[in-house]
């Protein structure tokens, strides 16, 4: 697990060979999961379906992940295998040997904001996960009523001073891990962890099928009405395929730059894309019975989760225990999610402003934990706050509102639109194919979506938003 676990480390200025390899197919698998697998998944995915009214939803997501996302990851590994450094330096390293314009490099640029942005809101619900274990633990939740539930957390998203603790905490968890490197054991906790939440998701989903709503809720999931689908929702869908696969921002990049040659690209991607939609779906059919069951609203927000399964824990046996378990296992999926959104811009202040390891995870770091309380106090002081609320796009958006906006459906699919135009329009056909290994078919396939649909699907739903 030792080259794993230098994966993440910045490791700039060694060529190639001596930068390490993932010690096997399933170490690489295992941090991009730890990546992809976060948040996104649990938090993000049923609120946004429960927002954007179900099925129809659900559909074009999956649609996205499968031919969107899944391409877009693809080239996104192999661009960092093939270049074999940073995002950046990867990048520099590909433009030059195929003598092709030095200025895709700020592809990776776009990507490192972007992390720097996620993170700082990331944090915050991060933090709220955090507060829930204590909640949890100390039995606050036994046998509380719905509206005794939502009080809970209107209070804990009513003080600033809270929030501000628990956003603390989660960043510095997220620091001590990047400033050492990842070296700390990490990659092999995610091993034992990451199954855990997955057990744990199930055992919550067998909860649901008691509460006699599991029905509705598979209706809800799965049976689209198309006339609850905005063209709003398309773009919120395809945003979320971005963010939920951590793609558009060069993390896969950077991860597939200590891919061993002869693994399959495509068999890893499609490992990692499954693995991630499974866990979001499963979340959302852990979530949605006990909505219904309850009578709560399914587009209720971002603190949907925070309000249904905190109900599921109190009423269910052991639910303490459960409870307890269970947002300790998201808190660690959240934490190796974070970690690999301040990776990228700690490699980039090591490598152009020559800081050591510690100084730039703490520049960083330091930084991403100003921004977030912009996020916090958009919570509760700044809730009536749209900055940009005159242009109709961002109307009535509070500061966390437009952070997740910009990242997840501007600057992600963004990012991932250039990475789909460089690898299908710029490099050579050659260097593809040698590095992907594919059967002729599997390989056209791959190519012509890259080529035509990813990037044509992407500027749709862009411009269809803008205008
Ligand atoms: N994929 C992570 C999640 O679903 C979030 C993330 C986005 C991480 C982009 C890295 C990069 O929670």
């Amino acid at each position: 697990m030792s080259n794993a676990s230098s994966a993440a480390s910045g490791v700039m200025g060694q060529t190639p060979a001596s930068r390490g390899l993932w010690s096997s197919r399933f170490a690489f698998i295992l941090a991009a999961t730890g990546s992809a697998v976060g948040l996104g998944n649990i938090w993000k995915f049923p609120y946004i379906t429960g927002e954007n009214g179900g099925g129809a939803f659900v559909l074009v997501y999956l649609l996205c992940i499968a031919a969107v996302g899944l391409p877009i990851m693809m080239a996104e590994v192999m661009i960092g295998r093939r270049g074999g450094h940073s995002p950046v330096n990867s990048m520099r390293a590909i433009t030059k040997r195929g003598k092709l314009s030095p200025s895709w490099r700020w592809l990776a640029a776009v990507g490192v904001l972007a992390g720097f942005l996620i993170l700082s809101f990331y944090s915050v619900i991060g933090g709220w996960a955090l507060s829930y274990v204590g909640t949890t633990a100390t039995g606050q939740l036994t046998g509380q009523s719905a509206d005794q539930i939502g009080a809970i957390f209107s209070g804990l998203l009513g003080s600033p001073g809270k929030l501000l603790l628990w956003h603390t905490v989660f960043m510095a968890l997220v620091m001590l891990v990047v400033a050492r490197g990842l070296r700390g054991g990490l990659e092999r906790a995610v091993t034992i962890l990451m199954p855990a939440l997955f057990v744990l998701l199930l055992i919550m989903v067998g909860y649901a099928m008691t509460t006699g709503y599991f029905g509705e809720a598979v209706a809800f999931l799965f049976q689209p009405d198309f006339s609850k689908l905005t063209t709003a929702g398309v773009l919120v869908a395809m945003g979320h395929a971005f963010f939920t696969l951590s793609l558009g921002m060069g993390i896969m990049m950077a991860y597939g730059s200590y891919l061993p040659k002869g693994i399959s690209i495509a068999k890893t991607s499609m490992a990692v894309s499954v693995m991630d939609t499974v866990v979001a779906l499963l979340a959302g059919l852990a979530i949605f019975p006990i909505v219904f069951a309850n009578g709560l609203e399914p587009g209720a927000g971002p603190g949907l989760i925070f309000q249904t399964l905190p109900l599921a824990f109190g009423q269910m046996p052991m639910g303490n225990l459960f409870g307890t378990l269970f947002f300790v296992l998201l808190i660690f999926a959240a934490w190796t999610s974070g970690i690999s959104l301040l990776e990228p811009l700690v490699e980039w202040l090591e490598e152009q402003k020559g800081m050591n390891r510690t100084v730039s995870t703490l520049a960083a770091g330091i930084a991403c934990w100003l921004l977030g309380i912009a996020s916090i106090l958009s919570l509760n002081l700044w809730s009536d706050f749209a900055p940009l609320g005159m242009f109709s796009m961002f109307e009535g958006k509070t500061v966390f509102d437009l952070l997740d906006f910009l990242t997840a459906n501007i600057l992600l699919p963004l990012g991932g639109l250039l990475v789909a135009v460089f690898a299908g329009w710029f490099m050579s056909r050659e260097a593809l194919e040698d590095e992907l290994a594919l059967a002729p078919a599997s390989f056209s396939m791959w190519y012509r979506t890259l080529r035509y649909f990813t990037p044509v699907a992407v500027a749709v739903v862009f411009i269809y938003n803008l205008v």
